[in-house]
């Protein structure tokens, strides 16, 4: 029979302690494994790995920082739609939950505008108070097209993290001039050789060309995009447009969940792709990339005192080694710090087109410097 030692027990109950508040110091450990920003390095979720949300958005909700991108995969072939929108959240900035995918493509052969190999890009999630629901907006080509779509998709959802329901894709504005459309452009006769022309290799500028008019029944071309929510509760979506050749800013209606007919053209024939805006001390901040593809160009930016313009150039906020480039990355976001005013959080994706799983997150700070604001280069830093 065995026998009952009660000092061997009390030495197991200690080990067993001990190996407690170790697992417990572990997993405190484990949720908080970074401490600062470093940019361009691979970046960790909860479930240790590389966090995949890329072109993404962030929207700040009931205490902590929801974080939307595009899920790629492996190879050159991940940087189409194969699996959809990712989600992530955190308290902190740098330490990231897996949310999973909030929404997700459908099955190849479906014939949904979202199936599996369509190209999703860029999405970014609002809250509408009134409804209660969450927006999601993305850019959007349609399977086997290239990027000649030049779509908008909208989702939503009534949960943050989602499943977000897939409503509509189309393109902004069909039968509606911006306006800031002159009359001698609504008038124009439209030129010989107004077809589509693939990417930003036009032939004329862009109003000889008046691709504006081109596309005004069916609705203006839409590509790399963001959204704003003002603090009167208008939502707008910017988005590259007219062949890439010139900005659109478009309000949103009530809902955010389609396009209330007011739009702005901005910085025509500019060639201007990733817009990313941000509202500080009343004024509004553009920061956009140059049309080079995956490839980095330098950045620009500009200034407003009104959303819809006149907008000022102010150049390439970028100011340290590698700034034509910017630090090899393009712009997705421009961050708001939570309860501190004036802290931006600059994002970029430094795009890996060969290994689209692998690209990396370049998040830098914002300062403001005269009118206007610089992004300096940092190896590591902590936005308190
Ligand atoms: C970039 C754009 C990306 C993606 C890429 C495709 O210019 O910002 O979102 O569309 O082109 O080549």
């Amino acid at each position: 029979m065995k026998k009952f030692c009660l000092s061997c027990s009390s030495l197991n109950w200690k080990i067993l302690g001990v190996l407690i508040s170790a697992l417990i110091l572990y997993s405190c450990d484990t949720g908080k494994k970074y401490h600062s920003f470093k940019p361009g390095e691979l970046w960790l979720d909860d479930k240790d790995i590389h966090i995949n949300a890329h072109g993404g958005g962030i929207l700040y909700d009931n205490g902590r920082y929801y974080w939307f991108g595009e899920h790629k995969t492996e190879g050159s072939g991940g940087n189409v739609a194969n699996v959809g929108v990712h989600c992530y959240s955190s308290k902190d900035l740098y330490n990231w939950k897996d949310e999973g995918i909030a929404l997700s493509v459908e099955p190849e052969g479906s014939g949904s505008p979202i199936e599996k190999g369509c190209v999703l890009e860029r999405p970014k999630v609002i809250y509408n108070a009134k409804t209660g629901k969450y927006v999601m907006w993305f850019h959007l080509e349609l399977k086997g097209m290239g990027y000649s779509a030049a779509q908008s998709g909208v989702a939503v959802s009534d949960r943050v993290t989602g499943p977000y329901k897939f409503i509509r894709a189309g393109r902004p504005n069909p039968g509606k001039w911006a306006s800031n459309t002159s009359e001698e452009m609504k008038n124009m006769e439209m030129p010989q050789n107004s077809g589509p022309y693939p990417g930003s290799s036009l032939p004329m500028h862009p109003d000889s060309l008046n691709i504006h008019k081109r596309d005004y029944e069916g609705g203006q071309m839409a590509r790399d995009m963001n959204l704003f929510v003002d603090d009167d509760g208008k939502a707008y979506h910017i988005y590259a447009s007219e062949e890439n050749s010139t900005l659109h800013i478009a309000q949103l209606t009530d809902d955010y969940t389609d396009h209330n007919g007011n739009y702005v053209r901005c910085f025509v024939g500019r060639f201007m792709e990733a817009p990313a805006m941000f509202k500080h001390e009343g004024k509004y901040y553009l920061m956009m990339s140059g049309c080079t593809g995956w490839a980095p160009n330098a950045a620009r930016s500009a200034v407003a005192e009104s959303i819809m313009g006149e907008w000022k150039e102010l150049g390439n906020p970028c100011i340290d080694a590698d700034s034509a480039l910017t630090y090899h990355s393009q712009s997705t976001f421009i961050l708001p710090v939570q309860g501190k005013p004036g802290k931006f959080i600059y994002m970029g994706d430094r795009w890996q087109p060969e290994n689209a799983i692998d690209g990396r997150y370049i998040w830098l700070p914002i300062e403001f410097e005269g009118e206007r604001f610089i992004i300096p280069w940092r190896d590591e830093w902590t936005w308190k």
